[in-house]
């Protein structure tokens, strides 16, 4: 069986063979740290080894619970914001049929996102779309306090009450969350809500394999126990005792680190596929809190290609040379389609005529590989064989173990986020919330 690979020849060639041997045992000695807990935010390292110690009746109750949802609704609301849906989002566009929403066909119920911003239009929007639907909700949230998921479900769960009345309501609405703190566990408790549980050592970036993630994936019919599988397989393939020559995750932590104390402050995740577009804005939060921080770090950015070589591409092959590019690449896709023989050929397409659509992108690809690393940009390219389950397993496992090593090896706590609290304190202090009367005091000064 073929799985996760990377290379690394685009991207640290040249790299003096001392300085590697250095940056080899920093990534050493992270690894250790992390398997020990013994670095900074090591009460939040349940992640390094939820795959294995998830069990087989865990992703079953999941299964159920999505079957109950899928039997009552035509349509469920995953209400979360950064790691409380990020993650879930990822998985489902990355497997699911690209026009999933508007298949008549379709066995699972529509999802649809909220909570993840406060756009008044967003909601209204939502709540006239849902006006006769039979929809449900789950709502995702560790804190259980978060301001945007809060104020959706609030406004939703008002909406579901008054068409399908109380009763029904409650059994269609689930609840992620604390096992014992926080509004939302009270209000699950209350209610008795079906809820699951947030791992306390499992912070929100790298939940996507706990029911945060797992349900939602389950309800949009993608294969759980697989995806748990390939996760599986790479947390054994990336342990404590693998080698670095075969530590696929120590190997990017190593080359990352290298390549920003070279001078290459913005690593783009690029991807060949729109079905990846979520799956890379789950790894900029992922990298982005783990490591922006103490005024370092490395900027996480992400480009879909080839649409945005169309209109990024300019900036990336001659503009400052401060980024390098990590390529996410499919080996083969899923579905077939060949481009048809014109008789006219007005397009000049027919030298491409019986070629696979695929075959086109992956020459797009290499052109575009090449063409970047003439141009300066050190290119990382991470290959899995196809879009499935298993092999997304392995890609999000590969990335959350990756970023721990490359985190500890950078110096920072990639676990704590204490940055994301100063939007939240200023907007508590214009909005009066109770609590904040001395930051409102100061902020009202501040804008006078
Ligand atoms: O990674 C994180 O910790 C954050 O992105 C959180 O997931 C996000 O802020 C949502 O928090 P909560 O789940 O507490 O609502």
């Amino acid at each position: 069986m073929k799985h996760l690979q990377i290379d690394l020849s685009g991207a640290t060639g040249s790299i003096p063979s001392d300085y590697f041997g250095r940056l080899q045992e920093i990534a050493k000695q992270s690894i250790d740290k992390l398997h020990e807990g013994k670095g900074a935010g090591n009460s939040f390292l349940g992640w390094l080894r939820l795959p294995s110690s998830v069990v087989e009746g865990e992703l079953e109750e999941i299964e159920t619970v999505a079957a109950t949802l899928r039997e009552q609704c035509e349509i469920v609301i995953v209400i979360g914001i950064g790691g409380s849906y990020l993650g879930a989002r990822a998985v489902i566009e990355a497997i699911s049929n690209s026009f999933d929403c508007m298949l008549a066909e379709r066995k699972h119920p529509q999802i649809i996102y909220a909570g993840h911003n406060i756009s008044e239009d967003y909601l209204l929007e939502l709540v006239e779309f849902l006006k006769d639907k039979a929809f449900g909700l789950i709502n995702i949230s560790k804190s259980g306090t978060t301001t945007e998921p809060a104020i959706a479900f609030r406004i939703l769960k008002k909406l579901l009450e008054e068409q399908a009345g109380k009763a029904v309501a409650r059994n269609r609405i689930v609840a992620i969350t604390d096992a014992r703190r926080g509004a939302l566990r009270n209000l699950a408790d209350y209610e008795d809500y079906k809820s699951f549980v947030i791992p306390d050592n499992v912070g929100g970036r790298f939940s996507v394999l706990t029911p945060v993630g797992l349900l939602p994936i389950a309800l949009a019919g993608v294969n759980i126990h697989e995806l748990m599988n390939g996760a599986r397989y790479m947390e054994k393939k990336s342990g404590r005792t693998v080698s670095l020559a075969e530590n696929l995750a120590a190997q990017y932590a190593i080359a990352r680190n290298y390549l920003y104390a070279s001078g290459h402050k913005i690593e783009i995740l690029a991807n060949f596929h729109p079905k990846l577009h979520y799956l890379a804005e789950w790894w900029k939060q992922l990298y982005g809190e783990s490591e922006g921080k103490e005024n370092k770090g490395i900027f996480p950015a992400a480009v879909d290609l080839t649409t945005d070589l169309h209109s990024m591409g300019q900036w990336i092959q001659e503009g400052e040379r401060s980024i390098f590019e990590t390529v996410i690449s499919v080996s083969a896709p899923n579905k077939r389609i060949a481009i048809p023989k014109d008789k006219d050929d007005f397009d000049g397409l027919n030298y491409l005529a019986g070629k696979r659509v695929d075959a086109v992108n992956k020459m797009a690809q290499l052109g575009t590989k090449l063409a970047h690393i003439d141009g300066g940009v050190p290119v990382i390219e991470i290959s899995i064989p196809e879009l499935t389950p298993y092999y997304v397993g392995e890609l999000i496992y590969f990335f959350q173990k990756a970023c721990g090593i490359s985190g500890y090896m950078l110096g920072v706590n990639p676990f704590d986020q204490p940055g994301v609290e100063a939007y939240k304190k200023n907007m508590f202090a214009l909005l009066n919330k109770p609590g904040f009367e001395a930051e409102s005091e100061a902020i009202k000064a501040r804008l006078q």
